[in-house]
């Protein structure tokens, strides 16, 4: 109940202020969403990708890849299925017109460093900033919580993210030869980035 009054507060604050967002015509559609991905896309857990400032493109060819089952999840795979018979446009240019809050979660700051010199073999995708490259469907990873970014490397490294996917070949490929440390550093210096 607490809850449901806040959120008509915010609600109300948000008309009177002005365009917040909430009035997107994706907002509403989107609530369900943030139960794991926080509120307005701002993932508060450390496994879970903040949607907030994803580039609408890359959103839809993510959910296709659920909802098809290529990239496989039992939590989003649902959730996807879902997003594609409400219309994905509408959740694609919702999160992709907030602006991405860096991740909050603390991460070592000697192991960043180290990432930081692994990552060198990767900004010819990420970009020397880990900002991503829309055109070609890269993703940004500055910022995003390192729990999740770590996840995503260990699924590539171990062929369990969109297997045998021979766009993904060269991506596995690297990791493979990354020992799980270097992942790790890895996870906690493009999240460091902000
Ligand atoms: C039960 C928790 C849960 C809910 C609710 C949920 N998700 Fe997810 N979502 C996840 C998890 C876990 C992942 C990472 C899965 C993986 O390993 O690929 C994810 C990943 C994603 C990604 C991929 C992000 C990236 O950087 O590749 C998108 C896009 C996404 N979710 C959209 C949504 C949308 C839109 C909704 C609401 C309709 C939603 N999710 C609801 C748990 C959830
Ligand atoms: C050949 C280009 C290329 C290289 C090199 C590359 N990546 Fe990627 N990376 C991609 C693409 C493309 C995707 C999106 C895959 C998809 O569509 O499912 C991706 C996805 C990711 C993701 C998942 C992000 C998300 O939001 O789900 C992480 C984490 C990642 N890469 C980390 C790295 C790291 C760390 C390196 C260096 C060790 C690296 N990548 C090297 C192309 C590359």
């Amino acid at each position: 109940m607490q809850f449901v009054i806040s959120l008509v507060l915010v609600l109300a604050a948000a008309s009177v202020a002005g365009a917040g967002p909430l009035d997107h015509p994706g907002a509403m559609k989107a609530l369900n969403c943030s139960a794991c991905h926080g509120f307005a896309g701002q993932s508060i857990a450390d496994t879970m990708p903040s949607l907030a400032g994803v580039w609408p493109e890359y959103f839809k060819k993510a959910i296709a890849d659920y909802a098809s089952g290529k990239r496989p999840s039992t939590e989003m795979e649902p959730y996807a299925k879902q997003v594609m018979q409400f219309g994905v446009d509408d959740y694609a240019a919702y999160f992709g017109s907030l602006k991405r809050e860096p991740a909050k979660m603390p991460v070592d700051g000697a192991a960043a460093g180290r990432g930081r010199a692994a990552a060198v073999q990767c900004a010819g995708c990420h970009g020397p900033e880990g900002q991503g490259d829309r055109a070609k469907l890269v993703p940004a990873l500055a910022g995003q919580p390192p729990g999740y970014l770590k996840s995503q490397m260990t699924l590539f490294k171990q062929d369990r993210r969109s297997p045998g996917d021979a766009n993904l070949k060269a991506l596995k490929a690297m990791m493979q030869g990354l020992p799980d440390s270097t992942i790790e550093d890895l996870a906690a210096y493009y999240s460091s980035l902000r």
